[in-house]
């Protein structure tokens, strides 16, 4: 069959994906530049997320159900009306395909950790909607007043705050609070610890360097 391309019409799975690849990837590059590590990383997570495939992707047959203790409603709506409402907005048709996963055991951070925060990967080499070798890239939710102890991974981080107010601290520097469009850089294995106020904290992270090991508690 002769079909012409104007009329090859693709699966809402895929346009969808590409839609919000792309909106991750221009909230990275809105920040992107040279003059700082942290820009420098937010150009080459834009270029890396701008440059995958999502047709290329494979289905998530693992779905992980949502943690029951997380407000997602909420959540999504502050965001979507937020500085990065561009980003909660192609998210949210996806919202029901993505697997939720949590880093630690319980037995590890609590249970009450384990109810009320978790995180889902976009694009990733081994999980997520969108095959990815060099970038991984999805969305965290922490809710209200609670920590995340102190951990380090080798790969760099970029957090992106979509919704909400928490305070970060690296290594043994001053707690610092953060909010709605604020970018944090995380260095290779620096130790970093987040607690949230009295609202949810939804972010946008992007990994690049070692994708394969996983963050770990404590100090290096
Ligand atoms: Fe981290």
């Amino acid at each position: 069959m002769n079909m012409d391309r104007e009329s090859v019409v693709l699966p809402p799975a895929v346009t969808v994906l590409t839609d919000l690849v792309t909106a991750m990837a221009e909230a990275f590059r809105s920040c992107g530049g040279t003059a700082t590590r942290r820009a420098a990383m937010a150009a080459s997570v834009a270029n890396r997320l701008g440059g995958l495939n999502p047709s290329a992707g494979r289905p998530n047959v693992e779905r992980c159900a949502m943690p029951s203790g997380i407000a997602m409603d909420d959540i999504m709506e502050e965001a979507e009306a937020g500085p990065m409402g561009a980003v909660a907005r192609a998210l949210r048709p996806v919202l029901d395909d993505v697997s939720w996963e949590e880093t630690y055991r319980e037995e590890e951070i609590g249970r009450d950790w384990i109810m009320r925060s978790g995180y889902f990967d976009i694009a990733s080499p081994a999980r997520g909607l969108v095959r990815s070798n060099d970038v991984a890239s999805g969305f965290m939710i922490m809710g209200p007043e609670l920590v995340y102890p102190e951990h380090f991974h080798p790969a760099e981080e970029l957090y992106f705050v979509l919704s909400g107010q928490a305070e970060w601290r690296y290594d043994d520097g001053p707690w610092q609070n953060h909010g709605a469009g604020d970018l944090l850089f995380t260095p290779s294995m620096a130790v970093h610890t987040i607690r949230t106020t009295r609202v949810s904290l939804f972010l946008m992270y992007a990994w690049i360097g070692d994708l394969g090991v996983s963050a770990r508690l404590g100090r290096p």
